[in-house]
């Protein structure tokens, strides 16, 4: 479905929203009956789970989204130089705050013709598809609105030179199965001198990572918690979020920040739209998100599994973020 369509901008719609209820109630069912309770990290980010996000991107003990957009800084105009991408298909774009930086240099450079944006929030997808248009006074634009796990299928086919880019090491979110088959999906998106640029947070020692998912303020606390302020709108539950406590902590065994809610007193849940009943007991947690930190050896293993091989490498001087590009095999 088209529902946008200026000379410049179009937008096309890859779900109806009657499917995503649906899913949303499935999964959710799923996720709350299993014997580790657990709730997938997308449902997160409704209007005030995304106001929350923002403002853990600024808080001191985060560096990851300040360390990746200064590593852009550094690289935006060395890579512009060196390929001239016509094109950007950004996953997950959201507000597209750090992509100008790179679209920045492509125009200067003169190359830049069109942008992609792909994200599930169509509000998204219009609000920086036109501020992309105002930008940027030759370019076209093309979004899509869609889940990237889904409907990575739909991206337009390329008009010339292309970097496809997944920026905030949201990569880091998906688990084995899962970041396998992403992959897998953006491959097919890049001809044979295109590029695919990735931010990725990289593993370091535990208390720098874990102050990063548990900061003084309470922003990530209370960013974990609106989880279930989504769940009681959304499916008629009725969940007590002041009830749960935040934990985060590094898995070292699995490379990977883990969040959980746990409440210290048990907790009898109705979700009226699930027709379901659920007991927390005390202690006991609901798994809500996995944040997967890599090394550079890790990165090139999984990419070489997916037919990229990995082009360039960039981190801070630090070592503490990095922001990769790949090609096709
Ligand atoms: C949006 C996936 C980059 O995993 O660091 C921030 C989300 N969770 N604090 C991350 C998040 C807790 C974030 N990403």
């Amino acid at each position: 479905m088209q529902v946008a369509s200026e000379d410049r901008l179009k937008i096309e719609v890859c779900f109806d929203p009657a499917d995503q209820a649906g899913t949303m109630a499935d999964e959710v069912r799923r996720g709350l009956t299993a014997t580790q309770k657990w709730l997938p990290c997308k449902y997160f980010y409704d209007e005030t789970g995304s106001a929350l996000f923002e403002q853990i991107t600024e808080l001191p003990e985060y560096y990851l989204t300040r360390t990746e957009l200064a590593i852009l800084q550094n690289i935006a105009t060395p890579l512009a130089l060196a390929h001239p991408f016509e094109e950007v298909v950004e996953i997950g774009a959201g507000s597209a705050k750090k992509t100008t930086t790179l679209l920045d240099a492509l125009a200067a450079a003169g190359s830049l013709r069109r942008y992609l944006p792909i994200d599930v929030d169509g509000t998204m997808v219009l609000s920086c598809g036109q501020a992309m248009l105002a930008r940027y006074p030759q370019l076209e634009v093309s979004g899509l609105v869609a889940d990237f796990q889904k409907h990575l299928s739909r991206v337009a086919p390329a008009r010339g030179r292309r970097l496809v880019i997944f920026l905030g090491s949201t990569f880091g979110n998906l688990n084995e199965e899962e970041r396998q088959r992403f992959l897998a999906e953006v491959r097919p998106l890049l001809g044979p001198t295109d590029r695919f640029l990735m931010g990725i947070d990289l593993v370091k020692d535990v208390a720098t990572l874990e102050a990063a998912y548990d900061d003084a303020a309470g922003v990530t606390a209370a960013f974990n918690r609106n989880i279930l302020t989504v769940l009681n709108s959304a499916l008629k539950a009725d969940f007590d979020p002041a009830a749960y406590r935040h934990r985060a902590f590094f898995n070292r065994a699995l490379d990977r920040i883990e969040m959980h809610l746990a409440p210290a007193t048990a907790q009898h849940v109705v979700l009226q739209a699930l027709d379901l009943a659920i007991t927390v007991q005390a202690n006991e947690t609901i798994f809500t998100e996995i944040s997967c930190k890599y090394t550079r050896a890790t990165l090139e293993h999984l990419l070489a599994e997916t037919d990229f091989s990995l082009t360039e490498w960039h981190t801070d001087p630090e070592g503490k973020f990095a922001v990769l590009l790949a090609g096709p095999r």
